[in-house]
């Protein structure tokens, strides 16, 4: 079986009962409340069918139908609907994205067969492109303007927001504000294809300096190889036509269709499923299909697997 070669995503809580963002403590206390609210309505149930079950018998006395059908059936859930009702319904206009707010940072992402393209707009009018990480300052908001020019993909990081449809043709909006520093899991929510559950991300939250420090790095062109190995790569990477789908900034290769590789070897796994180990991506530039099925990559295994390991070496070394 094919996919019997795909290798396990690293393990990371993905819990909306562990926020670390704004709106997740917000969807985390709403949670509890309902979950308190059913629980204490559970217990009056079952405390009620005691009652019946082991009352003595003597002291039973059936009640009026129309004292349970009032009492049970319009008084009682009236009361309760209200309660949850008028608790929750004022609060969902907080999770309505209203705009970016001064001083956000805009991040552009969109849905792509399977990977996540993310941009930042910089103030040249250039943007600087990475795939499948976020990276956010904690404690400032970050407006995210999410599009597809394909299917229908949706973005959750559980830990840090609510959830929202990237819909082909019109942009949605979402708003992080995480509180602590971490990596944080996404995942597509919505399902687009084969390898859905395979199209997922890291949000990265560094604190603010350490965010500046790193865009200012991943703004830059890509570093020469420095091994002979790499350099090989790079020859192939050029040969190959690699270039014809990927970005490497400060070469002549500028692809649009893939993800940019300008510093890939700086991110925590590649093509979003595969752990940071150099088999793992030689099996991907072999035979993508192993990884993640339906992808557009094509296959490269005819490079033989000297080149392909020189490939690898200098997807690593652009740091
Ligand atoms: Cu993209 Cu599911």
């Amino acid at each position: 079986m094919l996919t019997a070669a795909v290798p396990a995503v690293a393990a990371q809580p993905l819990s909306t009962l562990e926020p670390a963002g704004v709106d997740a403590e917000r969807i985390a206390v709403f949670f509890w409340w309902m979950g308190i609210g059913a629980g204490i309505v559970w217990l009056a149930a079952m405390s009620f069918v005691a009652y019946c079950l082991w009352l003595p018998s003597r002291s039973r006395q059936a009640p009026s139908p129309r004292r349970v059908v009032v009492t049970g059936g319009m008084v009682l859930p009236s009361v309760l609907l209200a309660v949850l009702v008028g608790g929750i319904v004022p609060h969902t206009n907080d999770f309505v994205d209203t705009g970016a707010a001064d001083g956000a940072l805009r991040v552009r992402v969109a849905g792509e067969q399977w990977w996540w393209r993310v941009r930042y707009p910089r103030p040249d009018g250039g943007d600087v492109e990475l795939a499948n990480q976020l990276r956010v300052p904690a404690g400032r908001t970050t407006h995210v303007e999410l599009s597809s020019d394909n299917v229908i993909h949706a973005f959750w990081v559980p830990s840090l927001a609510g959830k929202i449809d990237m819909i082909p043709g019109r942009t949605t909006y979402l708003t992080l504000e995480p509180t602590r520093a971490g990596t944080f899991r996404g995942v597509c929510a919505e399902y687009c294809g084969t390898s859905h559950a395979r199209m997922t991300f890291d949000v990265v939250v560094l604190a603010p300096d350490d965010f500046e420090r790193w865009l200012m790095a991943e703004a830059g062109p890509a570093r020469a190889p420095e091994t002979a190995l790499g350099r090989a790569g790079a020859a192939a990477f050029v040969d190959s036509g690699c270039g014809g789908c990927h970005t490497v900034r400060g070469t002549p290769a500028a692809g649009v269709i893939g993800p940019d590789l300008t510093h890939v070897g700086a991110r925590r796994g590649d093509a979003s499923v595969l752990p940071h180990a150099n088999d793992d991506l030689e099996v991907w530039l072999r035979q993508p299909d192993l990884v993640k099925p339906g992808a557009l990559m094509p296959p490269f295994a005819a490079l033989g697997a000297p080149r392909l390991q020189a490939l690898v070496s200098y997807l690593r070394e652009l740091r």
